[in-house]
């Protein structure tokens, strides 16, 4: 079935339009209704990348409850498939392996599930022209999430109760959808593409190993892998993205890793990002969770390291606690006496992990990674994102800046959070696996931080030895949600 394009787009949700479906959850069969392909724009760039999937517990239909809640009172599940700023389609709920997916888990809990498609960066016109760089990800969530409050008298769910979820890039928009609710910045987009004149915030917000804070995280990969000049490149073809692996999706792309070893300037450049790192924390003025502030000296040591590692310590207990045998992390410091886990060696840890991008982890000097292709325009494909990498550029085009200064800044939560403009979701789950070296560990660390620091409840955890993945806990991360809704 594809969306009928002919007929003028209404953007009303149509009850009656559905497929009957079944899934097994747990052995047990849930049966909901699919209500596919809705388009929610009523003047779409590209029909097949701006609609999105609604799936209803049949019970709903019925009078019926399901774990407490009712057709009204509902939550609605919002997860994306965005992997690797590409293009998405909406998350259809399935198991595999007998393992459910979130969409599918979610319906057996009892929430609706709204999955959007989105536009990405590879997506083009049939004149050629680029059509899905930044900000149009972000767009595309707001617009499926103004269809939900458009539509919320007339859909099954609470509106007001919207809960994202994605990994990676998935969990950066996840994390930017909760920042910058209701803010003006978007509109104009909105309104060209005709989207419902609705509100675009959500309740809360869930993010697995978010590639967030763009803008920041080549300085940040550096304060974490400096001194690693001997790594496995990740990567899965030209340009690409290593994605993650989410639980019951797809599976992943097909990864390849090259030796790499950094040449003298590799190592001058981390040196450069490695020494801006302080003064960016220092600047945020983040604290710890009884108020202590978060710094780092000029050589990057200080609260804000000891913050970090200290997650990793938590993690490290939590898994030893369960049963996992740590012994042959060597990383990890014990009492002499005691043999209670009592600090990481930071170095010996990062080298563990390794680096697996070169310094300009995400702004590449030679403009070739997959978020200089996030920051293209309609006619040119790759763009620099930060002034350190323009300034450093190797390659021999000149005009390389991002053109539109304002739409990297429209990509980082950190400018929404705490903003009078925006209308910020009160819950954030950040996770980000100890073992993953997609991002620095700083980068979901000080989003969360920042959110807590304006008041707001986060759950945060970097769980031991996972890599870069998601929806890998379904049933704690369905249990935070039903803990900040009922
Ligand atoms: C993803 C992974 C990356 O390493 C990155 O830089 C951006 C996105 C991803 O898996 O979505």
């Amino acid at each position: 079935m594809q969306a009928d394009t002919s007929a003028k787009i209404n953007l009303t949700f149509d009850a009656k339009n559905y497929e009957t479906m079944t899934g097994t959850v747990d052995n047990k069969t849930i049966t909901y209704r699919a209500f596919e392909y809705i388009p929610y724009v009523s003047n779409p760039i590209d029909i097949d990348q701006q609609y999105l999937n609604i799936y209803v517990p049949e019970e709903y239909f019925n009078n019926g409850t399901i774990n407490g809640y009712t057709t009204q009172t509902a939550p609605i599940f919002m997860p994306n498939s965005v992997g690797g700023y590409m293009p998405s389609q909406p998350m259809v709920p399935k198991a595999e392996n007998g393992k459910p997916n979130s969409a599918l888990y979610a319906l057996s809990r009892g929430y609706v599930v709204a999955s959007p498609a989105t536009r990405g960066r590879t997506n083009k016109a049939s004149d050629g022209n680029y059509i899905g760089k930044a900000p149009a990800v972000i767009v595309d969530l707001q617009a499926a999430t103004a269809y939900l409050h458009a539509n919320d008298a007339a859909m099954p769910g609470n509106a007001n109760r919207i809960i994202t979820n994605g990994t990676s890039a998935g969990g950066a928009v996840s994390l930017l959808q909760g920042a910058a609710g209701n803010n003006v910045d978007f509109q104009p987009y909105l309104q060209a593409l005709g989207a419902a004149t609705a509100p675009t915030d959500v309740y809360a917000s869930s993010a697995y190993a978010p590639i967030t804070n763009l803008d920041a995280a080549d300085m940040a990969y550096e304060w974490s892998y400096n001194g690693i000049t001997s790594f496995d490149k990740v990567s899965i073809g030209q340009g690409e993205l290593p994605q993650a692996n989410v639980s019951g999706n797809a599976a992943p792309p097909k990864r390849t890793t090259q030796r790499v070893t950094l040449n003298t300037d590799d190592v001058a450049y981390s040196n450069l990002l490695k020494e801006h790192f302080p003064d960016y924390v220092n600047n945020l003025q983040l604290r710890d969770s009884i108020g202590r502030v978060l710094r780092l000296d000029k050589n990057g040591d200080g609260s804000f390291k000891a913050y970090v590692k200290a997650f990793i310590i938590d993690a490290i207990n939590k898994a030893q606690a369960n049963g996992t045998d740590v012994s042959k992390h060597t990383y990890v410091i014990r009492d002499a006496k005691t043999g209670a886990i009592k600090d990481i060696n930071w170095e010996a840890y990062n080298r563990f992990v390794s680096r697996s991008k070169a310094p300009g982890a995400f702004d590449s000097r030679s403009n070739d990674s997959g978020e200089n292709n996030l920051f293209g325009t309609s006619t040119s494909d790759n763009n620099h994102f930060t002034i350190t990498a323009a300034l450093h550029d190797t390659t021999s085009n000149q005009d390389v800046y991002v053109e539109n200064a304002k739409i990297v800044t429209m990509m980082n939560p950190m400018n929404y959070l705490g903003s009078p403009a925006a209308t910020n979701a009160r819950y954030y789950r950040i996770r980000y696996g100890t073992a993953d070296s997609n991002t620095s560990m700083a980068i979901p660390l000080i989003v969360g931080t920042r959110a807590q620091n304006l008041g707001y409840r986060v759950d945060m955890a970097t769980p031991f030895n996972v890599d870069h993945s998601g929806d890998y806990d379904l049933e704690e991360l369905f249990n935070w949600m039903d803990s900040i809704v009922k």
